[in-house]
Order: C-alpha cells, then sequence, then structure tokens
C-alpha cells in the first residue's frame, strides 16, 4: 500500500489556488511606484474603465467602482441602499462568512434559506417562501461561479419592491442567459482575493448603475464629497464636505497596477480553467463514487472552483480522509463552504441547530475543491486525476 502510494505521489506538492502573476503586473506596479500617485488614482480609474468595458457595466465607464474587497463592496452596497435595524436580507447558507457579515454589519437580519441540490446556488422557491414584510434585500451568491437563476430572482425583487444585491466573488467572467454578469443596474460585487479568477492580492469591484456608484463612491471614502486624488491634483481644491460617516475602503493605484494586466489576461485564463474542468469531468464523469459539478445551459461558469462531490454508498471513507488521502499525495484541496448556520456566532445568535438547510448541509459533507487554476500545467492536471482515481480505488466499497 504504502509503495503503490509512493509510486503515484507527485514529488512536490500542488498548492490549491495560488495567483498567477507576470512580468507585465510586476513591471505596471513598479512603474506606479515610482510615479508620484501610488493610493487610489489614475490606474485605478482605468482599472474601473476597463472593468466597466469587460462585464458591460449598465452605465459604461461609470458604472464601475474599485474597492479594497468584495466584503468592501457589498457592505457599501447595503449601507447604500439605507438597509440596517430590523430589515431582513435573504441569502444562502452556502458561502464565505463575508456575504452574512456584511448583513450584521448595517444591523440587519439574515434569512437564510437553502440552495439547490445541483448548483448548490440559492433555491429561489425557497426565496418566494422567506419573504416578509422586513425582506428589503435579496442577497444571491454566484456559488463556485455558476450564475444563480437571477432572472427569477430579479422577478421576485420587483414584485416585492426588494433590491437585488449579487456576490459575484467567483462569478468573473460569467454570463446568465447571455448577459455577463455585472451587467446590471443593480449592485453587484467582485473579489479579487489572492485566489480568485482575478487577483489584486485584496481588491474588489461593484458595479452598478452610475447613480449608485457615485453615492457609493462617496460612502467608500469617510462620506467625502471630494477624493483625494482630485484634492491633491494640480487645479485641485483642498475643501471637502463630509455628507455621511462613510468607510475607508477605497482601492490603492498599486493594486489596481496587477489588476489592470489580470483583467486583459481574463479571456486566456477562462479557457484554460475550462480545459482542465473539460479534463477533470472526462475523467470522473464515469466514476460512480464521484459526481462532477454541473453547468446549466443557459448559463456561461466562470469556473472559480471545481466542486466535486463524493457519492459516500460507493467508498469507506469520508469527504475529510479522502482529503488527507490527496494531501499524502501531494494535492492540494479546499472546502467550500462550512454552511453559515454551523458557525458559532451564527448558531448562537438565530438559534439554528445542524438539521436546518439539509441540503447545503448534506453537500458539505461530501465536498471538496480541486485545483483549479489557468497555472496549471497538463503534468499537473494528470496528477490531480490521477491521485483522485487512485484515492477512489483504493477505498471504493
Ligand atoms: C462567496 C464569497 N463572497 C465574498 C467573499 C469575500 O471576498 P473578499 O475577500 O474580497 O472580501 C469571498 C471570498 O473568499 C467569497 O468566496
Amino acid at each position: 500500500m504504502t509503495d503503490i502510494v509512493a509510486r503515484r505521489t507527485r514529488r512536490d506538492f500542488l498548492p490549491f489556488n495560488p495567483p498567477l502573476v507576470g512580468e507585465e503586473e510586476i513591471r505596471e506596479v513598479v512603474d506606479t511606484l515610482r510615479s508620484p500617485w501610488i493610493t487610489t488614482g489614475p490606474k485605478t480609474r482605468r482599472f474601473e474603465e476597463e472593468f466597466s468595458g469587460f462585464v458591460r457595466a449598465s452605465g459604461g465607464a461609470g458604472g464601475a467602482l474599485a474597492l479594497n474587497s468584495c466584503t468592501a463592496a457589498m457592505h457599501v452596497a447595503l449601507a447604500c441602499l439605507g438597509i440596517g435595524a430590523g430589515d431582513e436580507v435573504i441569502t444562502t447558507p452556502m458561502t464565505f462568512t463575508a456575504t452574512v457579515n456584511v448583513i450584521e454589519h448595517v444591523g440587519a437580519r439574515p434569512v437564510l434559506v437553502d440552495v439547490e441540490p445541483d448548483t448548490l446556488n440559492i433555491d429561489p422557491q425557497r426565496v418566494a417562501a422567506a419573504i416578509t414584510p422586513r425582506t428589503r434585500a435579496l442577497l444571491p451568491v454566484h456559488y463556485a461561479g455558476h450564475p444563480a437563476e437571477r432572472d427569477v430572482l430579479e422577478a421576485l425583487a420587483r414584485a416585492h419592491n426588494l433590491a437585488l444585491v449579487e456576490d459575484a466573488a467567483h462569478a468573473l467572467p460569467a454570463s446568465f442567459r447571455g448577459v455577463p454578469i455585472g451587467a446590471g443596474r443593480n449592485p453587484v460585487a467582485f473579489s479579487f482575493y489572492a485566489t480568485k479568477n482575478l487577483t489584486t492580492a485584496e481588491g474588489g469591484m461593484l458595479t452598478a448603475d452610475p447613480e449608485f456608484i457615485e453615492q457609493a463612491r462617496i460612502m467608500a471614502l469617510h462620506g467625502m464629497s471630494r477624493d483625494a486624488w482630485k484634492r491633491y491634483d494640480q487645479g485641485g481644491s483642498w475643501r471637502y464636505e463630509v455628507i455621511a460617516p462613510g468607510f475607508k475602503y477605497n482601492l490603492t493605484d498599486v493594486a489596481a497596477a496587477i489588476g489592470l494586466w489580470q483583467l486583459r489576461k481574463q479571456d486566456r485564463f477562462h479557457r484554460r480553467r475550462a480545459e482542465i474542468v473539460e479534463a477533470y469531468t472526462l475523467a470522473f464523469g464515469a466514476e460512480e463514487a464521484l459526481e462532477p459539478p454541473v453547468r446549466r445551459p443557459h448559463v456561461e461558469h466562470a469556473w472559480h472552483l471545481y466542486v466535486l462531490r463524493l457519492r459516500p454508498q460507493a467508498l469507506r471513507i469520508g469527504r475529510d480522509q479522502f482529503i488527507d488521502e490527496l494531501t499524502k499525495r501531494n494535492i492540494g484541496t479546499s472546502v467550500h463552504f462550512i454552511p453559515i448556520h454551523l458557525h458559532p456566532y451564527y448558531r448562537k445568535k438565530y438559534g439554528y441547530v445542524a438539521g436546518d438547510f439539509p441540503v447545503a448541509v448534506s453537500n458539505f459533507e461530501r465536498l471538496l475543491s480541486l485545483p483549479l487554476h489557468p497555472g496549471l500545467t497538463d503534468h499537473d492536471v494528470a496528477d490531480v486525476i490521477e491521485a483522485v482515481l487512485d484515492v477512489v480505488q483504493t477505498y471504493r466499497r
């Protein structure tokens, strides 16, 4: 057994999702550092303009605001919508805690509803049933990069006079019925965290109609009516007015410098991700112990994550041991996500029990994310496939 593992194990550890940063990004960062302006300024503005074009933001260049995280983008969006104490926001348990934390940050109550069994996106039928007179917004997550059913959600939002705020941390580039995620007039939040499809180390983008973006721009910089770049530029004035107690959420030009080149590489990155997904699914699709991710025909999937589900009835080991076995074979993995209601803060505050949201929980218990990034070589992909199939072979029931 040890021999088999040793023979099949790749030599070096394959990390889960490292960033792919090239010389162009490095040169642009150095250029920024050598310039007189290193925080929010001309490169951030250019990044916003190019990003708006990429996702076909509704208001053109004025339809995107660069921020220092997706969390910041969602927080500022909820604040600008005036959501607060006494309000409810409907979201999914199958997400990173940031999605739900921001609802707490504005003092509102997160209302979790269970997910669809195939995509693991929020279930629109259950959303309809969870709407109350206190509901102010829907906050779906495009889980793993597969767009949620945003036309149904949008119709529900319209019918009940609710805001629709999308957590698109995973969803670049993605589209729903041919329309890019981020192209609508409603607020959509993207993440540029280190593992994301586009990274600026830390960063994010909010898209919405230009009027909303102008309001968000002010709220994201102390609630000041004029940003620093304009104040310090030649001909600028030192005067500013604080019109609300805003946040400090602006992106720096150093980060935007990375983002500009990452954005220009997105099409190539996405093609490579799709190729890797195809190779994985071809290898795992016929294996009864494995359930590859789905893609509904009317969406373009961002393929941020390759979430593989195990069929427990076909294996003698569970997900945790499956991960340990892949680690032994030098394959890095992750789990997305521990359902929100299992975390102590949310469990205690809202009295959730483990049996709540059974679709999210039963899938969480049998899923893992495999390495998926454009830096993977064909050899790496073959190593992942071989390791996964070897674990299945070894522990088949
Ligand atoms: C679904 C989801 N939403 C929000 C976030 C938060 O993104 P950021 O770290 O840019 O704030 C993440 C980050 O991992 C995420 O996975």
